[in-house]
């Protein structure tokens, strides 16, 4: 996969230099070119930012630096190539998920353009929908001063499903939200430690009973911490134990899907 960013904060990129994904790159499995927006103005103070039509606090990115940038971007697009998919990171996208992460795991190419103030003049997606695939992506409910840090988690979130990446592929299989819901607690040695024992089941080698245990602790987890996953988990096929796990856990399962039972007050302890 090639991955471009443009930022005006090239050096807040430099972490993807390090650790799983650094490697990737050395790897020659993930190329990572990082772009300074500035470079593609062409005013003696490389001017990037202007006041907003309209008033109102802030300063809103100017469109030519930003055409420019994508246009030399996009420029080394073999014909006939797919359009490379331009995400733009912003409290107002779409939200970003491990879904998400795995369908732009798929991609060739995928561009990061970092706004920072008050946003980037918006006829510039406009302009860039004749290049790219446009999709604007939130990291979640609140506000970064910029897009860099969305950077650095969905390069590192996508960057680690690519074959090859991470070195056991199984350990993507088994953590939080591959299957909708969080991963299970895990433990290892000393077996007690400062008078905390890890779960007997653990230690019991019965791999049947280890499996239903995690699996368990997935959904009392989820329940406590997220029960907004489980309103679109799907629950029509579960084992006998897992109906009854969901029962103590205060769950009705109706068509299906898990309903609260009303008298369980969301009170999972
Ligand atoms: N830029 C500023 N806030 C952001 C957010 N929540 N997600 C992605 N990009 C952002």
């Amino acid at each position: 996969m090639r991955v471009d960013v443009v930022s005006i904060f090239p050096d807040y990129l430099a972490p993807l230099e390090l650790s799983l994904i650094g490697k990737a790159r050395q790897d020659g499995l993930l190329e990572l070119n990082v772009h300074d927006l500035r470079d593609f103005t062409s005013d003696r103070h490389r001017t990037v930012d202007d006041t907003p039509y309209g008033g109102g606090a802030g300063m809103v990115m100017k469109p030519e630096p930003w055409a420019q940038a994508l246009a030399a971007v996009a420029a080394d697009r073999p014909s006939g190539a797919a359009k490379p998919v331009l995400i733009v990171p912003s409290p107002a996208g779409e939200r970003f998920s491990q879904a998400a992460a795995q369908e732009l795991a798929g991609e060739e190419r995928l561009v990061f353009a970092c706004g920072r103030y008050e946003g980037i003049d918006e006829r510039v997606m406009e302009w860039a929908a004749e290049h790219f695939t446009v999709r604007p992506m939130s990291l979640g409910d609140y506000v970064l001063n910029g897009g860099e840090v969305a950077v650095l988690a969905m390069v590192e979130a996508i960057g680690r499903l690519l074959p090859g990446v991470v070195g056991n592929p199984e350990s993507l299989v088994e953590e939080s939200h591959s299957d909708g819901l969080l991963e299970y607690p895990v433990y290892t040695k000393p077996s007690s430690w400062r008078d905390r024992e890890v779960p007997a089941v653990l230690l019991s080698g019965n791999h049947g009973k280890i499996a239903q245990w995690r699996r368990h602790e997935q959904y009392r987890r989820t329940d406590e911490r997220r029960p907004d996953l489980l309103e679109h988990f799907d629950a029509a096929k579960l084992p006998r134990a897992d109906r009854t796990a969901f029962a103590d856990l205060g769950y009705d399962i109706v068509d299906g899907h898990l309903k609260r039972r009303a008298d369980s007050g969301g009170d999972s302890a």
